[in-house]
Formats: structure tokens, sequence, C-alpha cells
């Protein structure tokens, strides 16, 4: 067990760190500021969820298993309509505008560091006039929300973080008594490390009791394993749409990539070629998602 704690706390080594260090974005993550919507829009599902998805049933759509995943997140932090939400990381909208739908009374302030993001999202609400979503465009290191929220969702951010105890602290003074915050990580069943590829760091992938060490200002309420097949097939789809659609992304690869458009095609496809293998390891018991549900101390 000692061994074990270890090698959870050198995962986490950028605990002493005095920042949130800007591990976001970097290398292929870089690229979801630089590859345009359609990319995303030919890859994900409906949605345009970048996170896993839920299967109920090997015939299920992508677009069903997104909302199977949304609407699980909602469940599970006791979403009420009437409520105010904050979505950090929010992304392309995901999750915010499936609260923006389903939970009419909700306010939700959405936060993203692209500018594109917010973009999206804005132009989808007017779209399908939603007048209760509000998105900033923010890095989270800097985010200051001068307000408190009923419910808190982060969904596969904290990949992207690091220095937790700074991060839920922070997190935590936009929280009430009653506030709950719910996060969505992937991660190993025992130990934290960061993830490379390419020789490039792509994000910290945590271990499922990481955020556990980090209970001074939040405490647990209730934490859930998600078998690791679900983001499996969920990167197993992506891939497919993006082989699917070689044709369309391609000239959009060269006009981002320029010369190094093949490379960019494989880093993508590896990438993808990786989580769907990963996560199905040891039939989804080893690497996994794991969802917490905090409240304030
Ligand atoms: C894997 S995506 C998940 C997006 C979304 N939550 C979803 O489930 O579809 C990670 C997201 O975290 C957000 N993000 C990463 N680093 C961030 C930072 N430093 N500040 C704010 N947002 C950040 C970006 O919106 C990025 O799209």
């Amino acid at each position: 067990m000692k061994l074990y704690d270890a090698l959870v706390k050198f995962g986490f080594c950028a605990h002493e760190a005095n920042v949130l260090p800007e591990l976001e974005f970097f290398s292929l993550h870089s690229s979801v500021r630089v590859l345009p919507i359609e990319f995303f829009k030919l890859v994900l599902g409906r949605h345009l969820k970048y996170s896993p998805a839920l299967f109920n049933s090997e015939s299920d759509t992508l677009d069903e298993v997104e909302e199977a995943m949304l609407a699980t997140y909602c469940k599970r932090a006791c979403l009420r309509d009437g409520q105010t939400v904050l979505d950090l990381g929010c992304g392309w909208g995901s999750l915010s505008l499936y609260i923006a739908k389903n939970f009419p009374n909700c306010k939700v302030t959405s936060v993203s560091s692209s500018a594109k993001q917010k973009k999206l999202i804005e132009d989808e609400c007017r779209r399908m006039e939603y007048s209760n979503v509000s998105v900033l465009t923010s890095d989270i290191n800097y985010f200051e929300a001068n307000a408190s929220f009923d419910r808190i969702f982060s969904i596969q951010m904290f990949e992207h973080m690091k220095n937790y105890e700074k991060l839920l602290y922070k997190i935590s003074t936009w929280m009430h008594s009653d506030s709950l915050l719910f996060i969505d990580i992937f991660c190993h069943k025992m130990f934290a490390y960061h993830f490379e590829m390419h020789g490039h760091l792509f994000f910290v992938l945590p271990a499922d009791n990481l955020l556990l060490y980090f209970q001074s200002h939040v405490s647990i309420e209730d934490h859930w394993n998600v078998n690791g097949k679900h983001y499996s097939k969920t990167s197993e789809e992506w891939l497919k749409r993006m082989d699917a659609n070689v044709e369309k992304l391609e000239p959009l690869f060269h006009e981002i990539y320029g010369s190094e458009a093949g490379k960019w095609w494989v880093y993508w496809r590896t990438f993808f070629i990786a989580v769907t293998e990963l996560f199905v390891y040891n039939d989804g018991e080893e690497w996994m998602v794991s969802n917490y549900l905090f409240k304030k101390k």
C-alpha cells in the first residue's frame, strides 16, 4: 500500500507547484484550438460530446449514447429544474445545451478557453431559441465566477489540470452549503501518470482515487466507476467516422497542418486507436471513467 500511495503521489507531484500549469491544449489538444468545428462535427456525435458516451446496447447510435451519458450526469448530480449551473470546460457545449433543453428553467454558465467553442454554443442557442445559457471564454487558471452555483459540472477537464488542491479550493469558493460538484474523468484503476504520445505530454491520466486525496475544501458524497469499454467504444466510433469522412477531412488537414497534414492524420488516428485499445483492456476494468460528487466542506 505504501508503494501504491507513493506512486499516486508521484502522479500528482505538481501538487507542490504553486500554479495550475498550462497543461491544457498541449500537443494534440492544441489542435482543438486549430482544427475547425467541421472536424468535430464529422467525427463526434450530434451533441458534439468530446468525452465518453454510455452504451446501453450494441445497436445504440453515437447520438443516443452521448445523450445517455449526459442524462446520467444530470441524474447523478441530482440536478433539478430551476437551479443555477456552472459547466467548467464546456467544450462544444454538449452538457450545457443538454441542460438548456431538458431543464429549461436552469440558468447555465458555460466556461471554456476557446472562443470558437463559445461562438458555436451561442449560435446553437440562437438556433434553438435557448435563452438560459451564457458562455464565457476564459482559462480556468484565471477565471473568477463572482457568484455561487447550485450545481457545478466538470466533464473531462481535470485531465488537463494539475494542482487539484488549488483548483478544488477555487471551485469551492463558487459553492454554497447546498451546492454539489460533479466531476467526470478518465483514469487508471490504481496509478496516476502523464499520458504522453510522440514525446509530448497530452494530459494527466489520474488514478481512480486521486481526487479523494484533495478533500480540504470539498468532501466526497458519491463515487461511480463507468467500465472502460464505454470510452473504448466511443473512441472507436470517432475513429470510424474520421476514416469514413477521409475525403472531406483531408483538405481540412492540409489547410490547417500544411506539409505536416499526413503526420497529424496519423497522430489523431493513433490517439483514437490508443483510447480504444487501452480502455477495453482487462474487460474495461483497468482503465475506466470515474464520476465524483462533492459537496462544499
Ligand atoms: C475533453 S474536452 C471535454 C469537453 C466537454 N466537457 C465535453 O464533455 O464535451 C476538454 C475541454 O476542457 C476545456 N479546457 C481545457 N483546458 C482548459 C482551461 N485551462 N480553461 C478552461 N477550459 C479548459 C476545453 O473546453 C476543452 O474542450
